[in-house]
């Protein structure tokens, strides 16, 4: 069975989460500084802070950001669940916006039209890595005084304009889950321009502790004055995580570069069947491919779910397009009776292929073949 997704662990990853176990330090400790200060370098943003995931990173960005009850929130129903739940974390309430079919990231004109008297941030997600209409949403929430918070889970190494996602706005969130294209286990990062927020940051992940166990060891035996001065979490990365994360992060740029390889191969193949759209990078995106998803456009004579069947019994491994959040039982209880067509028919007929490194070319090829033959003898060309 050819997989959807592996990540890419080598020795290198297994020996530095080695020498950090048996260096004593396995809580957040240098380990986690380093990786923080490796990933601000990386993607040019002022400062990182590093966290246990993904959905702790935008809890804390709601947190962050003042959002609590009685306030909107505007982000993607087409996304996975963490984008929308934070904000309920906050006492919040999401505003679904449609996405546009061709990028699967926000709608601006759309978000434009959700914009109520209560709405203090948008949610602008990095859909499988490719980069949202970021200088649009920027504009539109400094016109209304709205915080912009990027999900950029899937998005490690991707870049807009020429720079990488991490670095153009307040705060920044991301993965560094198994499914991602670089992986510390689970692990998350948030990279902001702020000084005073990536303080908070790391105060709010560690209990609200105004001293960390790191900081108390480096102080020796002198007796640091902590205290817990508000409502903290305890959202901390590990030391073997963050070793891990460090090497992870040497292979990022040769890991995107190999993986684009792949979406050009596979773009070439199925830019030629007629009832089959590629994904497209709007001008100025450069994507990870963190997934590559095919859309089956009207009159296909195979529809999603039988593609996904087919393929399965070619030894390929695939899975539907990204879910809604306001078709899942724990949204449709909440807020009843939303239609979002463009995001429902996107999420519907979409399908997501296998795509990892290093993947060899007689899998690419038996991918591409599979689906190609799949037309054809439904077709009866063949
Ligand atoms: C868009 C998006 N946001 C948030 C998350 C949550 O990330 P984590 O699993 O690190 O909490 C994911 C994970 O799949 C995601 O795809």
């Amino acid at each position: 069975m050819i997989q959807i997704a592996k990540p890419y662990l080598t020795k290198e990853e297994a020996d530095a989460a080695a020498e950090t176990v048996l260096s004593g330090w396995v809580a957040q400790g240098p380990k986690v500084k380093e990786f923080e200060q490796r990933f601000a370098e990386y993607t040019g943003a002022r400062h990182a802070v590093a966290v246990s995931n993904c959905t702790t990173a935008l809890h804390l960005a709601m947190i962050v950001a003042g959002i609590g009850p009685g306030d909107e929130v505007i982000c993607p129903s087409m996304s996975y669940i963490a984008s929308s739940n934070c904000v309920r974390y906050a006492g919040a309430t999401p505003v679904f916006a449609e996405i546009r079919p061709d990028d699967f990231n926000l709608d601006p004109d759309d978000v434009r039209k959700r914009i109520t008297g209560k709405t203090k941030a948008v949610i602008a997600v990095h859909q499988i890595g490719m980069p949202a209409a970021i200088d649009e949403l920027k504009r539109m929430c400094n016109e209304h005084g709205l915080k912009l918070i990027e999900d950029a889970a899937c998005a490690a190494g991707s870049s807009y304009k020429g720079r990488k996602i991490g670095c153009h706005s307040e705060i920044v969130c991301f993965s560094f889950h198994p499914r991602k294209v670089i992986t510390t286990g689970e692990g998350g990062m948030i990279t902001t321009s702020n000084e005073e927020l990536s303080e908070k940051f790391r105060l709010l992940r560690q209990h609200a502790m105004n001293a960390g166990g790191y900081d108390r060891h480096l102080s020796g035996a002198g007796v640091l004055p902590e205290e817990h001065t508000e409502l903290g979490y305890n959202y901390r990365m590990t030391d073997m995580q963050a070793a891990i994360g460090i090497r992870q992060l040497e292979k990022l740029d040769m890991i995107v570069k190999e993986r684009r390889n792949i979406a050009e191969f596979y773009n070439r193949r199925f830019e030629k069947i007629e009832w089959l759209k590629v994904p497209v990078e709007k001008e100025g995106c450069i994507s990870n491919y963190q997934s590559y998803a095919l859309t089956l456009l009207s009159g296909s004579p195979v529809s999603r779910d039988e593609l996904i069947s087919l393929l399965g019994s070619e030894g390929i491994s695939t899975r539907k397009g990204i879910m809604t959040a306001h078709r899942e039982k724990a949204y449709r209880d909440l807020m009843p009776g939303i239609s979002l067509p463009v995001s429902e028919s996107a999420s519907d007929n979409s399908i997501l292929i296998p795509l990892y490194y290093p993947m060899k070319e007689d899998e690419k090829e038996q991918v591409a073949h599979a689906v190609e033959k799949i037309f054809r003898k439904v077709l009866k060309i063949v």
